[in-house]
């Protein structure tokens, strides 16, 4: 049976540095604070030329430099992503345009932070039933654009960024072993943001208070931990694997100490999970595919490998993933 095999891993991150020091003169907030509830130092801040398309953009070659193919022979374009600069048409479309994929069909998935496992997930069934297919598969947001900056509840965790994956079909041990993807719709309201077109002001029907990300942090902290452990645990037991068998676990960084809290659940040590997020704040569905190509390009995987993916976000959507690297 063909599985999804990964070629080539790539990632783009805007040039602009937020330091926490920076924060500081912003709201009120220290570093000390920051990085001790939530282990963010900096975050990167997209400017102009640097639109969620673009640093898609900008992954996906890394990822088909990497993969050694053309633009021309992908299939499919998935983008996961809540924060594209154009409602219509999809970031799927306008990467396709970018980077000339002209033979490839193309859309998003809107799973927040869940966004690439959840094209992960979908790229492996497509692969399924034809295993030549190639596709690119990138998570990639602009959250900077949608944060208030005057809330530091929120303000001190977000950043942009985009990764990018190719994928094609094997036949052997390697690839996408298994995966337990969910979703709770009914617990919206701890984790969202209005659309900026959800009501219309001609028709006098228009409430909205802005198309800020709003949160209720501690009640996500707490769902999150659980809801990944639990993911986790099922796709271990689905496909027969032991915690102790897996050499990295490449997990949605939003919170150290949400991953702290994970690892000790898993009776994993820290460094077993791959930490990035120091270095970029929470940037929603790219924090997986950064984590992974970063993780690539440091050798950290090696052929053979078992790795786990697990994410957590806005819906709320999560889901674990084990891979044969
Ligand atoms: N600087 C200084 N003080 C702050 C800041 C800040 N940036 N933000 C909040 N505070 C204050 C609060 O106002 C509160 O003050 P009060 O006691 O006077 O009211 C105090 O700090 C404690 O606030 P808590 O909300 O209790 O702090 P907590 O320890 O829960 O940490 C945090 C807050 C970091 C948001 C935590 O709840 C968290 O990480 N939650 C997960 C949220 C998350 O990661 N969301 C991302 C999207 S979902 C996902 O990707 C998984």
């Amino acid at each position: 049976m063909s599985r999804a095999v990964i070629l080539g891993t790539g990632s783009c991150l805007p040039k602009r540095v937020l330091t926490n020091e920076e924060l500081e003169t912003m709201v009120e907030t220290s570093d000390e604070w920051i990085t001790s509830r939530t282990g963010i130092k900096e975050r990167r801040i997209a400017g102009r030329g640097e639109e969620t398309s673009r640093l898609a953009a900008v992954a996906a070659g890394n990822a088909l430099a990497m993969a050694g193919l053309t633009a021309a022979e992908i299939d499919l374009i998935i983008v996961g992503t809540i924060t594209c600069e154009k409602g219509m048409p999809s970031c799927a479309c306008l990467v396709q345009k970018e980077i000339g994929a002209q033979n490839a069909f193309a859309f998003d998935i809107n799973a927040a932070c869940s966004g690439f496992l959840y094209g992960l997930d979908l790229a492996d069934k497509y692969i399924r039933s034809n295993a030549d297919m190639k596709i690119l598969l990138i998570g990639a947001e602009n959250l900077s654009a949608r944060t208030d900056w005057s809330d530091r509840n929120t303000c001190v965790l977000f950043g942009d960024g985009a990764g990018a994956c190719v994928l094609t079909g094997h036949d052997d041990e390697r690839g996408l072993l298994g995966s337990r993807m969910f979703a709770d719709g009914s617990l919206w309201e701890l984790l969202h943001m209005d659309s900026a077109l959800s009501l219309n002001p001609d028709l006098g029907n228009a409430e909205s208070n802005g198309t800020h990300i709003k949160m209720v942090g501690k009640d996500v902290f707490r769902y999150a931990v659980r809801a990944m452990e639990d993911a986790i645990y099922q796709v271990l037991e689905q496909e027969k694997i032991s915690i102790e068998d897996i050499s990295l676990v490449i997990p949605h960084q939003a919170n150290i100490r949400i991953l702290k809290s994970l690892a000790d659940h898993l009776g994993l040590p820290l460094q077993k999970l791959y930490v990035n997020l120091h270095k970029y704040g929470n940037t929603s569905a790219a924090t997986v595919p950064i984590a992974m190509d970063e993780a690539n390009r440091e050798g950290r995987l090696s052929k053979g490998d078992l790795v786990l993916l697990c994410s957590f976000g806005g819906g709320f959507t999560w889901g674990a993933m084990v891979i044969r690297w």
